[in-house]
């Protein structure tokens, strides 16, 4: 094909470097550089007036929605309601009429994504799309569709367009808290600028690849992995299993850190390494209490964290990779990226085969 590896050994090593950049030029789209004002595409309807929002996507893209859950409750005190797709075509949920249908999609091709387009729009729904692939079928299907602006993504598992999609839904959550008259100016300057920050911020993540290997060997060597995170984070833990499940064929599995205690507690031993995205926000002190429960019963602890939770940590954890501080607003984009190089340097280690891994298809366009 027309795009190359540029002497990656992967394509999706190749994407994973290609975040900063993607960030953005995303950004770049969505933000006009002078006014610092979010900028969308003409709508047919009133960002202001909307009673509630339903979002729905497959795979990664369903977890760029769960954090745009976050964004848009806490900023724009939107409700929202979330599913993946094959499940909430059949949910046939009451939803009133004029609402938003936020679709995430990085091919707009996934069947079951752009089936539930099609029963949102009939549901009355205004219909928005955050797709990499505009000119595909949820992009014609769609009253709107807003960019991201990854470039190709060849690797079957996703990467660049998870941040990028990231960059969209937080930019969007702006435009519409602002419509709604609930963000003031002051705050709107701070989420704007900690999202232009970010580019340089992401870069910054690729000098923790000796910390990221040496989690890596330890990951390579077990059979089961969990992964915690609260609020924000946990999406990111669900998505750092699934991309180690996908690529490097080892079990893994996502909980909201505080649920540990109800369930997974119970499989916890030495051989069971956790996996923990802790930046040091509100929900810090909480973590680090469900840690040393886990740490009590023998467990392994490797922590994704910035400098102030890495002083905390350092007694508990057995490897931590630290990461530059950033507002919590944007932590999630941050974090995903080291999250996802972990997976590729496990999968490395496994020798699978990284960008075609089996029974897995880059679209899905069967139901
Ligand atoms: C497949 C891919 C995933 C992707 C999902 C949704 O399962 O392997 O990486 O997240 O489809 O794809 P979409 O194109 O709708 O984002």
């Amino acid at each position: 094909g027309a795009v190359g590896k540029d002497g990656y050994r992967h394509y999706m090593e190749k994407e994973l470097h290609e975040h900063p950049v993607v960030i953005g030029q995303t950004l770049q789209r969505m933000i006009d550089p002078v006014t610092r004002q979010v900028v969308l595409p003409t709508l047919s309807f009133d960002l202001a007036t909307l009673p509630r929002a339903v979002i729905t996507a497959c795979g990664s893209a369903f977890y760029a929605g769960l954090i745009g859950r976050y964004w848009l409750e806490a900023e724009a005190r939107l409700p929202v309601d979330i599913d993946v797709a094959s499940e909430l075509r059949y949910r046939n949920p009451p939803l009133t009429e004029g609402g938003l249908g936020l679709l995430i999609s990085q091919s707009g091709e996934t069947a079951d994504t752009l089936a539930a387009l099609r029963g949102l729009r009939s549901a009355g729904q205004h219909v928005v799309s955050v797709l990499n692939v505009e000119a595909s079928t949820m992009g014609r299907e769609s009253d709107a569709v807003l960019g991201m602006v990854a470039g190709p993504e060849i690797s079957v598992a996703s990467t660049k367009a998870f941040t990028a999609q990231l960059a969209v839904l937080a930019s969007l959550t702006i435009a519409i808290a602002q419509a709604r008259g609930v963000l003031s100016p002051a705050r709107q300057q701070h989420l704007t600028a900690s999202l232009l920050d970010l580019p340089s911020r992401a870069a910054e993540v690729f000098v923790q690849g000796d910390a990221i290997r040496a989690m890596a060997a330890i990951i390579a060597e077990a059979r089961d992995v969990l992964y915690l995170g609260r609020g924000i984070c946990f999406p990111v833990a669900l998505e750092g299993a699934l991309k180690l499940k996908e690529i490097s064929y080892i079990h893994a599995e996502a909980y909201a850190a505080g649920e540990m205690k109800h369930g997974p507690i119970s499989l916890i031993d030495r051989t069971v390494p956790i996996v923990v995205i802790a930046p040091s926000n509100i929900l810090f002190d909480k973590t680090l209490s469900n840690l040393q429960e886990a740490r009590a019963r023998g467990g392994r602890i490797l922590v994704f964290t910035d400098a102030q939770g890495a002083a905390r940590l350092k007694d508990l954890a057995e490897a931590i990779v630290v990461l530059p501080t950033v507002d919590a607003f944007v932590a999630p984009i941050l974090y995903t990226i080291p999250v996802q190089i972990l997976a590729y340097e496990v999968a490395l280690l496994k020798g699978t085969d990284v960008d075609q891994p089996r029974n897995l298809a880059k679209s899905v366009t069967v139901e």
